[in-house]
């Protein structure tokens, strides 16, 4: 796996530079459901700012492009990109580089989301390009393997997510909980100020409590929030896991 290039020769970030999203993190990211975007988007962000708050627990969002700035403008929490482009800025029409993430207000971005691959080669420019400007950098894994191969570019977080779970109602933690206890293992034994989250399937304070049982610092989370009839609800019952 080629390592993060550091361009200023520092090696890898500290740790305090590793994790400034916060220890634990409860990270929603909103995808491109119809019901979580523009006015949608910012609601939610809310929401999730005034439970987090509550529960005492960091939180980030990643809404969809588009809305990344109204949301950076108006929340006190970090909004984060879904996925950058390892590009310079310059004549890039209609990708989104790191530079344009900052600029908006976004404190870092995901890459490598099962539902938007890179080539690790890929993973390991943005991830530079991202550290070059101050951005944390959540990088997404589907297994062990994946996961010990991209913590190689010593991001701030790790993202373990079994793609079949994505989305279902059968969680990552009850389902595959080898896959969190071995992404936790492979990752610590590569890149140990690297944080891992997990996703797929997290549902229930249970799901989260169970995560973290396995040696997770936090949880990503997608559906069981932007599909529920009662966000506020949903978020505050997820949140609970953390105590
Ligand atoms: O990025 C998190 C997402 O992939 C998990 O999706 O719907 O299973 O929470 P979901």
């Amino acid at each position: 796996m080629p390592s993060a290039r550091d361009p200023a020769g520092r090696g890898p970030p500290s740790p305090t530079e590793l994790a400034p999203l916060g220890e634990r993190l409860f990270l929603l990211n909103l995808k491109s459901y119809p019901a979580c975007l523009g006015d949608a988007a910012l609601e939610l962000g809310r929401l999730l700012e005034e439970a987090a708050a509550s529960a005492g627990v960091p939180a980030a969002i990643a809404p969809a492009a588009p809305d990344l700035g109204r949301l950076a403008s108006e929340l006190t929490i970090p909004v984060l990109a879904q996925h950058v482009d390892p590009f310079d800025p310059g004549a890039r029409t209609g990708y989104v580089v790191p530079e344009a993430v900052l600029a908006a207000g976004g404190r870092g971005s995901l890459l490598n989301h099962s539902e938007h691959r890179l080539a690790p080669p890929e993973v390991a420019e943005a991830t530079t390009r991202l550290h070059a400007i101050g951005l944390a950098v959540v990088v997404c894994a589907q297994d062990v393997d994946d996961a010990r191969l991209l913590a190689g570019v010593h991001p701030a977080y790790l993202a373990v997510e079994p793609p079949e779970l994505i989305g279902g109602d059968r969680s990552v933690s009850m389902a595959r909980p080898e896959v969190i206890s071995g992404s936790v293992a492979a990752v610590r034994s590569v890149a140990p100020a690297t944080r891992v989250l997990c996703g797929a399937g997290v549902h229930s304070s249970e799901d989260v409590r169970r995560a973290l049982e396995l040696g997770s610092h936090g949880v990503l989370v997608a559906s069981a929030v932007t599909r529920s009839s009662d966000p506020a609800l949903a978020l505050s019952e997820l949140l609970s896991g953390f105590s």
